[in-house]
């Protein structure tokens, strides 16, 4: 692993700028959207009405992504997407980060007073019928990776039933007019290679529907600090060995970037319908 700086995981200094922009600019915001691997377009379209960018390097402590289709900026949404905070671009563990960095950003939404949060991936199909440009809402999780806050802090533990709001994705069904809405059992896997199929297999047995290698440590994060989520994953394959194709991020991106604006259409829709309510819990 290259060598790196001795980790910065404390928010305070990053909501403390952001939250003077914020300020300024006279928003509240209610809701995040963290936009995974090649679904930057929302963000790009929020820029477009009026939102204010922010590149990740200018933003004291917060992860840099490396990977491609990761751009790396907040975006401040405006008009109708005001309050909307969206973060283009997150760290994987596979790139070597702890659970504090890959939860940073949303430990900073915490901070910054955000009620909601959609976070999206790119993730393998596995469930026959799952075609590429669909969408599955995660209904509930699997990982072998411990990647959960400690259960002691705080001296509280995660509710599992609380996790994926059933309110949300109930919404996100509901404005859903072209796109092929699924909902399943997402799967966490390390990466950074795609699975084997011999591991592929092993999730289906397990009732995963759909594999990536994300979403899952912001999503606790959130969630034990009242947030409520909706886990939207972005079916850009068929996971490894259930098709002749072969796979790779380049593919997975072009595939992400072909369904990206009915995509982003859909979120906009999803983003209309989140209200800002007091915390749900
Ligand atoms: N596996 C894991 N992660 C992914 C995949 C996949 O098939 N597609 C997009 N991200």
């Amino acid at each position: 692993m290259q060598h790196r700086e001795p980790e910065q995981t404390d928010v305070k200094a990053a909501a403390e700028m952001i939250g003077d922009k914020l300020a300024i600019l006279g928003v509240s915001p209610h809701t995040a959207v963290i936009l995974g691997s090649g679904l930057g377009a929302a963000g790009r379209m929020a820029i477009e009405q009026g939102g204010v960018a922010i590149d990740y390097a200018d933003i004291p402590n917060m992860p840099q992504p490396a990977v491609a289709g990761h751009a790396g900026r907040l975006i401040i949404g405006a008009g109708d997407l005001a309050g909307v905070l969206f973060l283009q671009g997150r760290v994987h563990y596979y790139e070597g980060h702890s659970l504090e960095r890959m939860t940073f950003a949303t430990r900073l939404m915490s901070v910054l007073g955000v009620r909601h949060l959609i976070v999206s991936n790119a993730a393998g199909g596995i469930t026959s019928g799952y075609k590429p440009g669909d969408v599955m809402l995660i209904s509930g999780h699997w990982t072998l990776l411990s990647i959960q806050e400690p259960s002691a802090q705080n001296g509280r533990t995660l509710p599992p039933s609380k996790l994926w709001s059933p309110r949300l994705r109930q919404l996100g069904r509901a404005v859903a007019t072209t796109l092929s809405v699924h909902e399943g059992t997402y799967a966490m896997m390390s990466g950074p290679n795609y699975e084997t199929p011999a591991e592929v297999l092993m999730l289906r047995t397990f009732h995963v529907d759909a594999v990536g290698m994300s979403t899952v440590p912001e999503a606790c994060a959130a969630a034990r600090r009242g947030i409520e989520v909706l886990g939207v994953s972005c079916i850009t394959n068929v996971a490894s060995g259930l098709s002749d194709q072969p796979l790779d991020h380049a593919e997975v991106s072009e595939t992400a970037a072909s369904v990206e604006s009915e995509f982003t259409s859909w979120l906009f829709e999803v983003l209309k319908s989140v209200q800002p309510t007091s915390r749900y819990r």
